[in-house]
């Protein structure tokens, strides 16, 4: 038997636990609790197994990994064994003597997110008084560090027309890097969509804002779309089972972030399985492994090992079977309900804000 390709990076979703209750959270809306938690030796071991199965890059992830008081250990382990470590966070939990105690643990990057530049906007999407202080206090202290940064802004509605002010803070806090992502339809975003879509006409305002910064030069500008106004999806994940592997805070270990939904199959959990035997062999990750399971259009496709059919879980949430191609796709005959999810994004709904 030919085993796949090891996975190239690990998300490591250390907790669910996060002091905010962003709307657009794309963990799932069955929130995993402190006591599921794996506890420190079952996350060294995920580490290790995931080193000796050739994972290069190691995310530690949430809802918010600094809740999690042996977050440095697991930021040592890393370096010893050579995984690459990214830390995603809300920088709200952040001081000085933690982010020292990261540094010295070897800690290569981290992803500051932000929910908007006004303090009203961020903590109307956050949930959380004084978070955008916080935050920027903890992006002068990362940038004093020396550790390389990122900022990350989820985009949406309420907050798409504030992008130059995003490129402008990003400047102010010396990132090297800034992403603008819009929101996902996943999880609690899909929960929100109705409230969060933006219209064609913010999407493309909202692009010619980021050419504008890429013309600037500088700042180097990561820009994630919205599938729904697109015309071809995503290689979600850059395929299935092919370059991510995902290990929720109880260990499940799951192909992407939102695959919790996909219903009759079992999900395997590195408590009872080793890793490199889930990766290599398990029926989740072979379900939607590669092109053989692809139906038409995506079968006789030229696009089919681009964007490997899109992706699963929006196939499921849109047209109730994941092994359909995702209806993004113009091409797919469920597309229309793409564009009646566009048409019928409402301008104020209420949000229904992440929670246990
Ligand atoms: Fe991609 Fe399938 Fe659409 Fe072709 S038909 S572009 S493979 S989703
Ligand atoms: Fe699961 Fe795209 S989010 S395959």
């Amino acid at each position: 038997m030919t085993l796949p390709s090891p996975p190239m990076s690990l998300l490591a979703e250390l907790t669910h636990r996060c002091p905010l209750s962003c709307p657009y959270c794309s963990n799932p809306l069955e929130l995993e609790r402190k006591a599921a938690e794996l506890d420190t030796a079952g996350w060294r071991s995920v580490l290790e197994q995931a080193a000796e199965l050739g994972v290069l890059q190691v995310h530690f992830s949430g809802g918010e990994p600094m809740a999690r008081p042996d977050l440095v250990e697991l930021v040592s382990l890393a370096r010893k064994l050579n995984l690459y470590s990214n830390l995603i966070t809300s920088g709200v939990l952040l001081d000085e003597t933690k982010l020292e105690a990261l540094d010295k643990a070897g800690l290569d990057h981290i992803q500051l997110s932000f929910q908007d530049v006004t303090e009203a906007g961020a903590e109307r999407i956050g949930g959380l008084k004084g978070a955008q202080a916080r935050k920027i206090e903890a992006a002068r202290l990362i940038r004093a560090s020396g550790i390389p940064m990122t900022l990350n802004f989820v985009v949406h509605r309420e907050n798409v027309a504030r992008i130059p002010e995003m490129f402008a803070l990003a400047r102010e806090l010396g990132a090297g890097r800034v992403e603008i992502a819009h929101t996902q339809y996943y999880g609690w975003g899909l929960k929100n969509r109705d409230a969060l879509l933006p219209s064609r006409e913010q999407l493309q305002e909202a692009t010619r804002a980021v050419e504008a910064e890429r013309a600037k030069g500088g700042l180097s500008v990561d820009y994630v779309t919205p599938d729904y106004h697109a015309d071809r999806p995503k290689p979600c994940m850059g395929g299935w089972g092919q370059r991510f592997v995902n290990v929720t805070p109880s260990g499940r270990v799951l192909p992407c972030h939102a695959a919790e939904i996909i219903p009759d199959v079992a999900f395997p959990n590195v408590q009872d399985r080793t890793l490199s035997d889930i990766w290599n062999c398990s029926p989740l990750f072979n379900m939607f492994r590669g092109t053989d399971w692809m139906p038409e259009p995506c079968r006789s496709c030229e696009r089919k090992e681009q964007d490997w059919g899109g992706c699963r879980c929006q196939a499921l949430a849109l047209t109730g079977n994941a092994a359909n191609t995702d209806p993004v796709c113009s091409l797919s005959p469920f597309h229309d309900r793409v564009e009646k999810a566009v048409a019928e994004a409402s301008e104020k709904p209420e949000l229904v804000y992440r929670r246990f």
